[in-house]
Formats: C-alpha cells, structure tokens, sequence
C-alpha cells in the first residue's frame, strides 16, 4: 500500500514539474513573439509568481518519492552486472537528482545554473525520464 500511495505521489508530482516545462516550451514560449520586451515580461511574471510556489516543491516531491521508489524496486546486482531495467533506472534516477539539485540551488540557494540556464534544458531531461520510465520494463 505504501508503495503505491508513494509512486501515485511521485508520477503527481511528475506531472505537475513535468507538465510545466512541456507548456512553458511549447507554448507559453510564444508569447515572447507577439508582444514588446516590456509588456512579455509583466505577462510572463503575471503566471511565474504562482509556478515559482508550486513547480520547484513539485520537483522536489517527485525526487524524494523516486528516491524511496528506487530502493524498493531496484534489487540486487547479479554477477553479470546491471540489468537493463536497473541501468535505465539508473540513468532516469541520475537525470532526475541532477534536475532536483540544479531546481534545489537555483530556487532556493539563488545559485544560477552556469551553462544551459533556459527551461530547455530540464525539458529535454524530462522528455528522456519519461521514456525511460516506459522502456525500463522492456
Ligand atoms: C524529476 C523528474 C522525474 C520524473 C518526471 C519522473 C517520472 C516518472 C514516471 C512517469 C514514472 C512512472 C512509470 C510507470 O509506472 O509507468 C516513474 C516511476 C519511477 N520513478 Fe520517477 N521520475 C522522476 C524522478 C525520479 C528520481 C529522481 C528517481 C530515483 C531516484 C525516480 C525513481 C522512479 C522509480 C523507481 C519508478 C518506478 C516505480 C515502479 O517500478 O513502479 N524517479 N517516474
């Protein structure tokens, strides 16, 4: 039961982070185009004030629930080493604790990223998590 009630937290909180980076890339993105430099920023600031309240807890709910998932679902390493679902795993939980760390120091050490600062970035590794998440049980 637990560990049900923790991964139905988990994907939620995955979706909510999630679902932020894929609208703000695909589409809020294009509001830059219509309007003055002056006016986008009072747009863009007018939703932030409420994404900065919920987004980063969000990643950080879903980093925490992934880190008790993982050791419920990883088992042990065999002799021939890593299977493929612990080595997809493996790379879905590093891009995930990398996200949660960079999210973690820039909103709540004021620590900015120094190379790739844009949303892309956490948007092309949320993109991969989500297929490893899948394929991992192929
Ligand atoms: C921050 C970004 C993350 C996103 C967007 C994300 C997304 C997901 C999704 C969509 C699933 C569901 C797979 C399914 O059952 O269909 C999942 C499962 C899982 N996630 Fe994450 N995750 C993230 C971070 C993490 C981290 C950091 C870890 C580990 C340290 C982790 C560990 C797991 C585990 C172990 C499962 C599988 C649970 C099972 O076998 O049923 N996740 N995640």
């Amino acid at each position: 039961m637990t560990f049900i009630l923790i991964k139905t937290i988990h994907l939620f909180a995955a979706f909510i982070y999630g679902g932020f980076l894929i609208v703000d890339n695909l589409f809020l993105v294009h509001i830059e185009k219509s309007f003055d430099e002056k006016e986008y920023k009072k747009i863009r600031e007018s939703f932030m004030k409420y994404v900065r309240k919920v987004v980063p807890p969000s990643l950080l709910i879903a980093v925490l629930t992934g880190l008790y998932l993982i050791t419920q679902v990883f088992g042990s390493i065999s002799e021939e080493g890593m299977s493929s679902f612990q080595m997809m795993l493996s790379m879905k939980a590093f891009l995930g604790i990398w996200l949660g760390i960079r999210g973690f120091a820039q909103v709540y050490l004021g620590i900015q990223p120094l190379v790739f600062k844009s949303h892309v970035l956490p948007f092309a590794f949320v993109i991969t998590i989500l297929f490893l998440s899948q394929f991992m049980y192929v």
